[in-house]
């Protein structure tokens, strides 16, 4: 029996974040290859499919799926079709990136756009994505994955936004890659709730969509923000704040962004949110892995918003966060 092998991309300095996940909820994988961006395990249990992987896929890993093999430029082609063969009965998609996110050799890239013109399109649930990473120059690892609601679509994770020059922090980031990966439905005029709101780049995201902002924090806002007639600022810790405070009309969205250990933000920040649970629609909340103890705590955290009335909730890295994941609870 040939051993079977699970790559997963992350984050780059997030790989020690993904091997303890791994380490925790995968008890039959163990560490294989490390290496910037990209760590694989070998698979000493019961062979796994991509479908199985998708459905519990590690929370630190942009893709996550079955490694086939590795190739060079010359035979990029030829083994990529011996893996599209695999699952040519399937719907798929090719998704062709850098691990370290540095340009494509050009050469490479134009023959396999010629080839498959699906390539590098926003994955849809339900179908199997190629995986093609480009370890160094001209050296190429082929893995199968599947998508599923809770896969970010883009290849790698990366979702091409770029930072505005107006924006106040490089946190507008995070909220535009969950717009975009998500689709928040945003719609003019919606209030939104923001913890952790200085000095302004989710803040600049959501006025610039016309949305109304409230934000929570103690530290300054960026004048752009302090100054738009569309955004209050309450300038207060969490933890010292009442929903008598809170505005009184209903909101829509609630995202948090807090420098504080999860327990105390979760705590603070469901308990404030009892006074809008019935009109919001989602909470974007990032969880700060300020100690790799929390990586424990994943299931727990993800149930709180299960009882507070979740009817969906997905856990996800984003191309843009550090040491976080986000949970995205739909109501
Ligand atoms: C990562 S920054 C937020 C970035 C911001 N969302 C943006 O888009 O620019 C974390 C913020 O949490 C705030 N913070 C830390 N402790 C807090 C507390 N107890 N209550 C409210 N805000 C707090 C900090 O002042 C800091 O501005």
């Amino acid at each position: 029996m040939n051993d079977q092998f699970i790559f997963c991309t992350t984050v780059i300095g997030n790989e020690s974040l993904l091997k303890e996940e791994i380490r925790l909820y995968f008890p039959d994988l163990t560490l294989s290859f490390s290496g910037k961006g990209l760590v694989t395990f070998k698979n000493k249990g019961e062979k796994i499919d991509e479908r199985i992987l998708a459905d519990k896929s590690p929370v630190f890993a942009l893709r996550s799926g079955i490694h086939i093999l590795k190739t060079d430029e010359d035979l990029l082609l030829d083994d990529l079709a011996k893996v599209t063969d695999l699952i040519a009965r399937e719907k798929f998609g090719v998704h062709y990136f850098n691990i370290k996110g540095e340009p494509f050799s050009l050469v490479g890239e134009e023959k396999l756009a010629s080839t498959y013109s699906q390539l590098n399109n926003r994955a849809r649930p339900y179908e199997y994505i190629v995986n093609v990473i480009e370890i160094s120059p001209g050296k190429f690892w082929i893995g199968l994955s599947f998508v599923t609601n809770a896969t970010n679509p883009y290849p790698n994770g990366n979702t091409e936004i770029v930072l505005p020059p107006n924006a106040p922090s490089r946190a507008y980031l995070k909220i535009a890659e969950a717009d975009k990966i998500f689709n928040l439905n945003l719609n003019f005029n919606d209030l939104v709730i923001e913890y952790g709101s200085a000095p302004g780049g989710a803040t600049t995201y959501l006025l610039d969509k016309g949305l109304k902002v409230v934000g929570v924090d103690p530290a300054l806002m960026d004048e752009s923000c302090a100054n738009n007639p569309n955004f209050k600022h309450l300038q207060i810790p969490v933890q010292d704040l009442s929903q008598e405070k809170l505005p009184d009309a209903p909101v829509q969205l609630v995202t948090v962004d807090l420098n504080l250990n999860p327990k105390q933000s979760l705590k603070e920040v469901l308990r404030l949110t009892k006074k809008h649970a019935h009109d919001i629609r989602g909470i974007l909340f990032t969880i700060k892995i300020v100690n790799e103890f929390h990586l424990q705590k994943m299931g727990e955290y993800k149930k709180l918003f299960i009882d507070f009335g979740a009817r969906e909730v997905i856990e996800m890295q984003l191309s843009s966060h550090k040491k976080e994941y986000l949970i995205y609870a739909k109501f």
